[in-house]
């Protein structure tokens, strides 16, 4: 299904994005992985290749907006087109909203909202100017509709994130071009890991919260993602699917 297609994988060095960077070469996929740290790039595109998929690395940071249309010019240059694209970069710690500093606001928001505004509008010129339609996948978190203490910076962005993919949609359904995200919930990778629960007390307070009782493995976000991506969702645009263990309804239920 994926097989003589391109997809782009931002922040595909480690984690989520890395695990669909993988899951779509085993598809049959051309993979460009970009993100900001050359060396973990190249773990990814070394992982390819051991599983006999084809992927290069373009280092690049998804704030710059000049940047991001390099790395599409880079991927046309290389595969002779794109197909597909992943906006998978995020950052993200967890700080009292009264006692954010802008810096820290703008620093999760370029790379979450902006980054991935960038990298929608370049890939959905590229799609344009190639006729040929194609997939575009977010990665958000349910807390863009409901909030979550903590992470002003990260939930804003990823509302906006989500409501970009809404309206884009619709503008860009007549090129055929679908727009989706995922929602993932609390999921076993080290940023994750290192920005939202990095100690035992906070690690056992998530797990607390999620129904299923276990944290999810990249590898479940990125089945899911191919589906969303690929042709058997060929009527899905404007959505979000949520894999999260029950994490935000139970909070409906329970108000965890
Ligand atoms: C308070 C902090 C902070 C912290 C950074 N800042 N970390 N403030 N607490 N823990 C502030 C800094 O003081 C600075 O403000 C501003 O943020 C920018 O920091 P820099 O380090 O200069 O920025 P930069 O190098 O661009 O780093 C960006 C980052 C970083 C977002 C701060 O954490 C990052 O790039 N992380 C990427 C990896 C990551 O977080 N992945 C996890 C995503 S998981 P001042 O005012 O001092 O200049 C995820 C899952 C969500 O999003 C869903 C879960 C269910």
């Amino acid at each position: 299904m994926f097989t003589d297609r391109t997809f782009i994988v931002t922040g595909g060095g480690s984690g989520i994005g890395r695990a669909i960077a993988l899951a779509l070469g085993a598809a049959g996929a051309c993979v460009v992985v970009t993100g900001r740290t050359p060396e973990k790039l190249d773990e990814t595109v070394a992982l390819l290749g051991e599983q006999g998929a084809d992927g290069i690395a373009v280092p690049t940071d998804v704030r710059d907006p000049g940047a991001v249309d390099a790395l599409v010019e880079a991927a046309v240059h290389h595969y002779g087109a794109v197909h597909g694209l992943v906006n998978n970069a995020a950052g993200n710690f967890v700080a009292p909203g009264i006692d954010l500093s802008p810096n820290g606001w703008k620093a999760v928001v370029d790379i979450v909202l902006n980054g991935s505004f960038y990298c929608t509008r370049a890939v959905a010129r590229q799609m344009r100017n190639q006729g040929t339609g194609g997939s575009i996948l977010s990665v958000i978190a349910s807390y863009a509709w409901h909030g979550h203490p903590g992470t002003v910076h990260s939930a804003a962005a990823k509302a906006g994130v989500l409501a970009m993919t809404r309206t884009l949609a619709v503008e860009l359904a007549p090129l055929g071009i679908r727009l989706n995200c995922i929602a993932p919930g609390p999921t076993e990778t080290k940023g994750a890991g290192a920005a939202l629960w990095a100690d035992d007390t906070a690690r056992a307070h998530v797990l607390s919260s999620v129904p299923a009782g276990r944290f999810a493995d990249p590898t479940e976000v990125a089945d899911a993602s191919l589906f969303v991506l690929g042709d058997r969702a060929s009527y899905m645009t404007g959505e979000c699917l949520t894999l999260d263990g029950g994490q935000w309804l139970g909070k409906q239920v329970y108000g965890q």
